[in-house]
């Protein structure tokens, strides 16, 4: 296992291209075991996940040939049972049970294991793809869902749950009810960007799905779909992850290949807490100027176009050092703060209570050996450690390498001092 060594005190500056989006290539992945024609996906980062998905593709019959960014996939035939260790090893990968339902009339999933930022049902997903007329059994930590003999058909369906919308679970019912006879309502639709991306790569294929990015999405019915090319969207997580980089070190920071459109929550908390965020005229670049004098802020999580839960503790990072008090409640995932310990071990003040944090930012904080838990959390770990005194060892990289391509690479070239070392 790898383990990250960074030196805290250097000054980020210079610029980098950012990724295609991880949350957006790994339905799209899913959503090609759909169509028996060959399909260009381009801007598909190299992390572990998509490699999952991939696997995952392989092990169904489909055929992937990957170089760099850009992925072949046909899936000329397709079996219907998901390879049950890897399923289990990426919760994402539930994606597939929607266009595997549709294109096969059956789906065979592992239940996806819960994790460290809380349990992970997917009891909406299933209603929904129940209410397109698909029944559903348990066996042996799988999921077996059919499709009734005539085939799926179209309903209405509300996908809320207590803590708000589901991005995969708009995201499986969205693939299965492509082929559903007649026309599929969803009611509280997610209305993330990733989720507007998967539809674009549909509708390019001859899907006929209207209001993807809104809380309702109307899909109308076909029968097959053809070939694309599609180009995935840039990862605004990863861009929010390297914002919070230059506000807490940077002296000028500028990330290429972002999307203005999909970072209004995000670049507005940098601005409360006074950094400085400038886009060009397309809005597909930004630079990050730290404030002077920074201030705390307020976050409370919340479905897009709200403040994303994958930021919160990329943020809870910058609070650290950041004088006054700061308050981060995560609405989505109330037990996503396995940061925050480890970030007081290098000597934050954080004090977690019912889904909040609060931060009291203090001068400087002391480089420790922490370990990663989450994918965010870990990156957040990375961020505290470019301000520590002292070199930060971060282990369980395997954490970070799961979403963020190059992480080490990227900021090397954005001069911090960084080395990836064999545990
Ligand atoms: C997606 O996960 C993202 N993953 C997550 O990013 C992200 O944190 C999450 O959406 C919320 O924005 C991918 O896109 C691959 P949800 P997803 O279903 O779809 C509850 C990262 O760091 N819920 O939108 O699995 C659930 O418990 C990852 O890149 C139900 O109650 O999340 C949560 O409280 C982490 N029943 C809320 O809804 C269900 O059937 C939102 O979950 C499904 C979800």
């Amino acid at each position: 296992m790898d383990k990250l060594i960074v030196h805290g005190g250097a000054t980020l500056r210079g610029s980098i291209n950012i990724s295609g989006s991880k949350n957006a290539s790994l339905p799209i992945l899913a959503a090609s075991l759909l169509c028996d024609q060959e399909l260009i996906i381009r801007r598909v980062p190299d992390v572990s996940d998509t490699n999952y998905m991939v696997q995952i593709i392989n092990s169904l019959g489909g055929e992937v040939e990957r170089s760099s960014g850009t992925i072949r996939i046909c899936n000329k035939s397709i079996i219907d049972t998901a390879p049950y260790d890897l399923v289990r090893r990426m919760r994402a990968s539930i994606c597939v049970m929607g266009p595997l339902l549709a294109r096969t009339g059956r789906a065979i999933v592992s239940l996806p294991g819960g994790c460290v930022i809380g349990d992970r049902p997917v009891d909406l997903h299933l209603k929904g793809l129940e209410a397109l007329g698909a029944t559903t059994e348990f066996e042996g930590g799988n999921i077996i869902i059919t499709a009734p003999k005539g085939g799926l058909k179209g309903a209405e369906v509300n996908l809320r749950g207590t803590h708000g919308p589901t991005v995969l679970g708009t995201d499986n019912v969205m693939m299965a009810a492509v082929f559903a006879e007649g026309t599929t309502v969803i009611e509280s639709a997610a209305a993330e960007p990733e989720v507007e991306d998967l539809a674009n790569f549909l509708n390019a294929m001859g899907a006929k799905i209207e209001g993807a990015g809104t809380r309702r999405i109307v899909i109308q019915g076909i029968t097959s779909l053809g070939s694309v090319e599609h180009t995935v969207i840039p990862d605004r997580i990863e861009a929010g992850t390297f914002m919070a980089a230059a506000a807490i070190v940077g002296e000028g920071v500028t990330l290429h290949r972002v999307c203005r459109a999909h970072m209004g929550a995000i670049n507005e908390i940098f601005e409360v807490c006074g950094h400085r965020v400038e886009y060009n005229t397309t809005g597909d670049s930004v630079t990050v100027y730290r404030a002077e004098n920074p201030v705390g802020a307020e976050i409370t999580t919340a479905p897009y176009p709200g403040y994303p839960t994958d930021m919160q503790a990329q943020m809870t990072a910058v609070f650290a050092t950041t004088p006054g008090i700061s308050v981060v409640k995560d609405t989505i995932f109330p037990q996503r703060f396995m940061h925050c310990a480890e970030m007081k071990r290098m000597g934050a003040d954080i004090r977690v209570d019912n889904g909040t944090a609060i931060v009291k930012g203090v001068k400087e904080l002391s480089a420790a050996p922490v370990m990663a838990s989450d994918l965010r959390a870990s990156a957040a770990l990375v961020l505290a450690g470019l301000t520590a005194r002292g070199a930060t060892t971060i282990s369980r990289l395997y954490h970070i390498d799961r979403g963020y391509e190059n992480i080490d690479e990227k900021l090397l070239q954005l001069h911090a001092r960084v080395e990836r070392v064999k545990e």
